[in-house]
């Protein structure tokens, strides 16, 4: 009985992955590679001393998909794969409609198809849209998404949930990831985005490892403490950790249920940025920028739900995301 990692080899997969190796689970990895390296899987089984089994796959191909799942018995999907790129997603929004939602919607017929009822999704924060109010919670209303990919987790979130009401087997868990961020302690798997960085943590980085000369701050008079925006960063092997109690959640409950996972607190843009220069006594040339189209001020989660009804709670702290996450790009090659 194994585990279907769809977008395994990518930045939150590879991390899933590994925690799911060490609490026990036997898992498969399909990915296209379309955003990440091959060499991940060698690095997984460098960190638990197990190799997971790994088909270059794309998740929209049913054949491809059919194939991976006569080959295994796979009693649950945790689908990461997808495009997540925010600004791409406004210039080319076909390209995420089509890539997101169909390899939602393919997964679901091929696993309705070998009758395998689990099903854990990479929702975002995002689908509570311009105008929600801070700390966002689950029951709170979705939509007025700022840009196409929080349309296309909108959707997902949507099909998934009718699916769950037709058939009374299935299992969902919509998770609603905040920021995450950093990398695994071993420094070899972490976020490496291909081109210029759009997130602030690897933008950070990379000015620190002087492959950019400095930061942009975009925004000093949004309505918060230092004037800079404010999200919820959570570290990547807390978010890891998510997963492994969604799936034994999955595992004892039928129908449709969503989690956010987030720690409950902001942080600023500067909180960050100082963090980072103090824990790893590196200076980040930064300038205060206009603001960045599409930004809100605030975003972070109530976390209660996932720690009452998962038992999962963050317990990592914003120095440790600032230690591992460059304790990774010093490790880049
Ligand atoms: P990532 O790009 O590192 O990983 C996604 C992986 O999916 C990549 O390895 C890519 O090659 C693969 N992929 C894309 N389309 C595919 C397809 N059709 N078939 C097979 N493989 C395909 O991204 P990530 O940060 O690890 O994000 C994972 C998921 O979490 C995504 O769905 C993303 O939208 C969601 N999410 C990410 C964040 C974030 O800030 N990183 C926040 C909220 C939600
Ligand atoms: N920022 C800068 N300079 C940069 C990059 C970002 O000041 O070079 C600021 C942004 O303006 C924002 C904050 O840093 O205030 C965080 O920005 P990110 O781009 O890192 O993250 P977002 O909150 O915009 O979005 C991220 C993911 C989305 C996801 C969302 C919620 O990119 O996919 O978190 O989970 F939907």
């Amino acid at each position: 009985m194994s585990i279907l990692l769809t977008g395994g080899t990518g930045y939150i997969g590879s991390h899933t992955a590994v925690e799911l190796i060490n609490a026990g689970y036997d898992i498969v990895i399909a990915d296209n590679l379309s955003n990440s390296e091959a060499v991940v899987i060698d690095y997984i089984e460098t960190i638990t001393k197990k190799r997971p089994k790994f088909y270059q796959a794309d998740v929209c191909d049913k054949a491809q998909l059919e194939k991976i799942f006569d080959e295994n018995k796979i009693t649950a999907v945790l689908h990461f794969a997808g495009y997540k790129a925010v600004g791409e997603s406004v210039s080319e929004p076909i390209k995420y409609y089509r890539n997101n939602l169909d390899s939602a919607i393919t997964l679901l017929e091929v696993m309705q198809s070998a009758g395998c009822n689990q099903f854990i999704f990479s929702s975002s924060a995002t689908v509570y849209g311009t105008g929600a109010t801070v700390p966002y919670k689950e029951e709170m209303p979705t939509g007025h998404c700022a840009n196409p990919y929080g349309w296309t987790k909108y959707m997902i979130e949507q099909i998934l949930t009718d699916a769950a009401k037709a058939n009374n087997n299935l299992s969902v868990v919509l998770l609603r990831y905040f920021n995450p961020v950093g990398a695994h302690e071993s420094g070899l798997i972490g976020e490496k985005p291909v081109g210029v960085p759009n997130n602030l943590m690897p933008y950070i980085t990379q000015t620190a490892a002087g492959m950019r000369d400095h930061l942009s701050v975009f925004g000093n008079d949004y309505d918060t403490k230092d004037g800079t925006g404010v999200r919820d960063f959570i570290h990547v092997v807390d978010l890891a950790k998510g997963h492994v109690k969604a799936l034994e959640y999955a595992n004892k409950n039928l129908g449709c249920e969503v989690f956010n996972l987030g720690t409950g607190t902001g942080y600023s843009v500067l909180d960050l940025v100082n963090t980072f220069m103090e824990v790893n006594g590196i200076n980040i040339p930064y300038e205060i920028a206009p603001r960045r189209a599409g930004d809100i001020a605030t975003s972070y989660a109530n976390a209660t739900k996932a720690k009452e009804k998962l038992g999962w709670q963050a317990q990592l702290g914003l120095k440790e995301m600032c230690k591992d996450a460059w304790n990774f790009q010093k490790n880049c090659k």
